[in-house]
């Protein structure tokens, strides 16, 4: 009794002292997240490093206060994936440089370098109307920066986009690339770098003229897989994958690797996370999902598990709302949560429920509009914070699956309202489809304890919200 009462005093200052830091405790595809520090995670188009235990994530400073072209490149450190601290700035723009406030520094990712001992930070170089083309290249003795600006050059003489890189086995780096919107230029590059990861040196593989842009790569152990997304501007498209044994090719034809109509689950490819665990090795197709040019800010992470099979060669990613992975064993665990279906509520107005073949139930709730409401009751609620999943039908957006559309630099949303007993509402953005897809948008919402809750769903401001299909309520945001 003695030794439980003090442990329990020993907790209560430890959580006194830490205070706002709660872990999370899942990865949440699409939902807005975190630092440790309780800041939006503004690390866009990244690339993600591991080194001593630790990941580091790279990524395009996004801020909504941040309004220069550049504002710097981001990096934040996590052991466990699901809590990221943030560890500063890994690139600043200077005045008057090549990464001053006016210039494009898109898409960076860091490697180590063996042979020289440093950290090289590689980004796509451009000037604001992307008529350079170029890559640039900045190191630091240490992981996290601050990086010293080296060099931007063409490589080989030739243009580059759209960035990633590759580092193989054998400690050889490789630069990924378009070589540009241009008529002239369709192609996308493997191209190996120096042995000091401070220019390239030869390419090793052209994928002719396929128009394809944001490519990483990652290695099985058995094969190669590239992922790339065609080039739509931030609206979503098909992201497809190709591999091969050998980086030089022979390379595989192209396949989607998520199912048709859902546009990769409205993401662009931009790396892929390697967890080596124990029990087994767990590969994390890492998405950027834009939102639009005005509101990058509010760019979003999907994060999905990937399915793959070298015999075959697929590649493949399924839709999961959340989930938790062990980075010790690489084990991924997907909670079980309460549906509540939309059909069971209560609607007014010019809302109904209709038959829906893609749908939980066949049945979904259409017409939310105007001052139609739709009201789900007696939902349990834990009195914490919990993620809760709406899965809706929203198929104004019937184009732009992969090319033609490169005009089209906008989302196409409908927003809801949702108010849980009774409060004041809060507004959930649910983007385009296709028809019959059904996606799932999560919210964090906090439930008085117990089974008496209330969620009432309208259109914002008398508009039209999607049509609803269920409802899936998930345990707490938390851990602690
Ligand atoms: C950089 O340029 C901007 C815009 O001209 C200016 O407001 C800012 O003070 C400059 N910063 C430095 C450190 O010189
Ligand atoms: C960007 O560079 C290209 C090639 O030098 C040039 O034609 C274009 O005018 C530049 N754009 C800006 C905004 O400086
Ligand atoms: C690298 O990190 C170490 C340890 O945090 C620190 O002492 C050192 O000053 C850093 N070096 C640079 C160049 O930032
Ligand atoms: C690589 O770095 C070493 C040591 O800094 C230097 O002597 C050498 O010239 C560099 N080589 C290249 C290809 O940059
Ligand atoms: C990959 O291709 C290169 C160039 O053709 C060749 O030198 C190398 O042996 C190949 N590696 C494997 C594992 O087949
Ligand atoms: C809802 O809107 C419809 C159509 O505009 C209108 O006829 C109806 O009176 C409204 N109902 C309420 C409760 O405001
Ligand atoms: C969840 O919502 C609570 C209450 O609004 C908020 O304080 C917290 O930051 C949110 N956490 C996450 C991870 O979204």
């Amino acid at each position: 009794m003695q030794l439980r009462a003090s442990s329990v005093a020993l907790v209560g200052i430890l959580l006194a002292t830490v205070g706002t830091c709660r872990k999370n405790r899942y990865i949440v595809p699409g939902a807005t997240w975190y630092d440790t520090d309780g800041a939006v995670l503004s690390a866009h188009a990244g690339g993600i490093v591991k080194t001593d235990g630790v990941w580091y994530w790279f990524g395009q400073n996004e801020r909504q206060e941040d309004t220069a072209l550049f504002s710097g490149i981001n990096v934040y450190s996590s052991s466990d994936l699901l809590n990221w601290d943030y560890r500063g700035r890994a690139l600043s723009p200077i005045n008057g440089t090549d990464f001053s406030p006016d210039r494009v520094v898109e898409r960076p990712k860091s490697v180590f370098n063996a042979a020289t001992q440093k950290w090289v930070l590689w980004f796509h170089s451009d000037n604001s109307s992307y008529g350079l083309l170029q890559q640039g290249v900045a190191t630091s003795p240490n992981v996290t920066g601050p990086y010293t600006f080296q060099d931007v050059f063409s490589p080989l003489g030739g243009t580059s986009q759209d960035f990633g890189l590759f580092q193989d086995a054998d400690g050889e780096s490789y630069a990924l690339y378009s070589n540009g919107d241009a008529d002239a230029a369709h192609d996308n590059l493997i191209t190996r770098m120096n042995a000091n990861y401070t220019n390239v040196e030869e390419v090793v593989y052209t994928f002719f003229d396929l128009d394809l842009e944001a490519p990483n790569i990652l290695y099985t152990g058995e094969r190669y897989y590239i992922l790339m997304s065609h080039k739509t501007g931030y609206r979503p498209n098909n992201v497809v994958v190709f591999s091969a044994e050998n980086l030089s090719g022979p390379w595989s034809i192209q396949s989607y690797i998520a199912p048709s109509g859902t546009r990769t689950f409205n993401t662009q490819s931009t790396m892929t996370i390697n967890v080596v665990g124990s029990h087994e090795t767990t590969f994390i197709y890492c998405g950027d999902q834009w939102s639009t040019a005005k509101d990058l800010y509010d760019s979003r992470y999907v994060w999905l598990p990937a399915d793959i099979n070298d015999h075959t060669g697929s590649f493949t990613i399924d839709w999961h709302d959340l989930y938790t992975i062990d980075t010790k064993t690489g084990k991924v665990t997907y909670p079980e949560g309460t549906v509540y279906e939309a059909e069971h509520g209560v609607v007014t107005g010019s809302a109904y429920a209709t038959i829906c073949p893609t749908c939980s139930g066949s049945k979904i709730v259409t017409a939310i509009t105007g001052n139609a409401t739709l009201t789900l009751n007696n939902i349990v609620g834990t009195g914490e914070p919990q993620w809760v999943s709406f899965y809706y039908h929203n198929p104004d957006g019937l184009f732009g699956d992969n090319r033609g559309v490169s005009g089209q630099s906008f989302i196409i949303a409908r927003f809801a309202s949702v108010s849980i007993n009774g409060a004041a509402p809060v507004t959930l953005r649910q983007r385009d489809g296709n028809a019959g897809i059904i996606f799932s948008q999560p919210l964090n919402v906090t439930f008085n304890r117990g089974g008496e809750n209330t969620i009432e769903i309208s259109g914002l401001n008398g508009g039209p919200a999607a049509d609803l299909d269920k409802i899936v309520v998930y345990g707490n945001v938390y851990s602690d």
